[in-house]
């Protein structure tokens, strides 16, 4: 059997990750901090244990590392860095300083380290595996009030690359993954879901609405475009439109094109398209 640490397998991308694994008959090692969550999933799966832990205590990495050698026999053949936190806040208010970028960056980025570099022998002796580490699209563009989250995503990406450059010869796979919107516990998205025409996108828009034009979305906007301009659903003229209605609207094709996959608890990762 296969086996497999996820983070932040509480709840959202973690959780469903953990699910999607488990069906296809991985052993899964969940962590979260709350354990009566892990308790529950772990008990709905078939072969999965847990530990509950935050991530940036100091024992956390050497907790997860001596589970997966009494759980998995000191076998690991996938760590998924999943956990991540997020705050909105600008880098001058009361609650957007340098504490605040600290506590983020603690989480994001120095936690997956650590704890790759407990288990990356682990992982080479195991090898081929990988590791996949979710960061965001937020880690290629940033946005107002998201600075503190923008910088440790970003930090996770340029490690991630370098990362998969070293471990090649390891025979270690190290993936990035970088989310679009999606409706979660810590990441509601209220501004998004508030909005119909942001929720169903082209459909709600009506008749005759205007199109959002091709490539509208974060990834391929200039410096200058607005980034906050979702409460509207019409595009402004010179196709600029709010990052959010970009995304939203086109949440399949832009999944396709940056090889995001829709994820639901209901219905786990959507298979890869054909
Ligand atoms: N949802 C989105 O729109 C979106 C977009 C781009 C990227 N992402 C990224 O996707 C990842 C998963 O987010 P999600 O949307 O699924 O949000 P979520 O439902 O809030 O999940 C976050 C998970 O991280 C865990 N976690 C947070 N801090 C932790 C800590 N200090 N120690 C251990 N576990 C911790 C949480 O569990 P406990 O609270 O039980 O510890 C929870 O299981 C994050 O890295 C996030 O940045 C999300």
């Amino acid at each position: 059997m296969r086996t497999a640490v996820v983070t932040g397998a509480s709840s959202g991308i973690g959780e469903a990750t953990a699910r999607r694994l488990d069906r296809d008959g991985w052993g899964v090692l969940i962590v979260a901090r709350r354990e009566d969550r892990l308790q529950a999933l772990a008990a709905e799966l078939a072969h999965a244990s847990f530990v509950a832990a935050d991530l940036t205590d100091p024992d956390a990495p050497r907790r997860i590392a001596d589970a997966v050698k009494d759980r998995f026999d000191g076998r690991l053949e996938l760590l998924v860095n999943n956990a991540g936190t997020s705050k909105r806040a600008r880098f001058g208010d009361e609650d957007g300083g340098y504490a605040t970028v600290r506590r983020i960056m603690e989480v994001n980025f120095d936690a997956v380290v650590r704890l790759t570099e407990d288990l990356l022998p682990i992982l080479r002796r195991s090898a081929p595996s990988s590791i996949v580490n979710v960061a965001s699209v937020a880690g290629r563009v940033a946005y107002p009030r998201g600075g503190a989250y923008s910088a440790s995503k970003f930090a996770l990406a340029g490690w991630s690359e370098a990362l998969q450059q070293e471990e090649a010869a390891h025979g270690v796979h190290v993936g990035l993954v970088l989310p679009g919107f999606i409706a979660t516990e810590g990441f509601p998205q209220d501004d998004l879901t508030r909005d119909r025409p942001c929720r169903t996108g082209r459909k709600a828009r009506g008749r005759g609405a205007p199109r959002i034009p091709r490539g509208a979305g974060p990834a391929r906007r200039g410096p200058g475009a607005r980034t906050q301009g979702h409460r509207s659903a019409r595009p402004r003229r010179g196709g600029r439109v709010g990052a959010a209605v970009g995304v939203a609207a086109f949440p399949r094709k832009r999944a396709e094109q940056t090889n995001v996959r829709r994820v639901s608890l209901e219905r786990g990762i959507a298979p890869e398209p054909e």
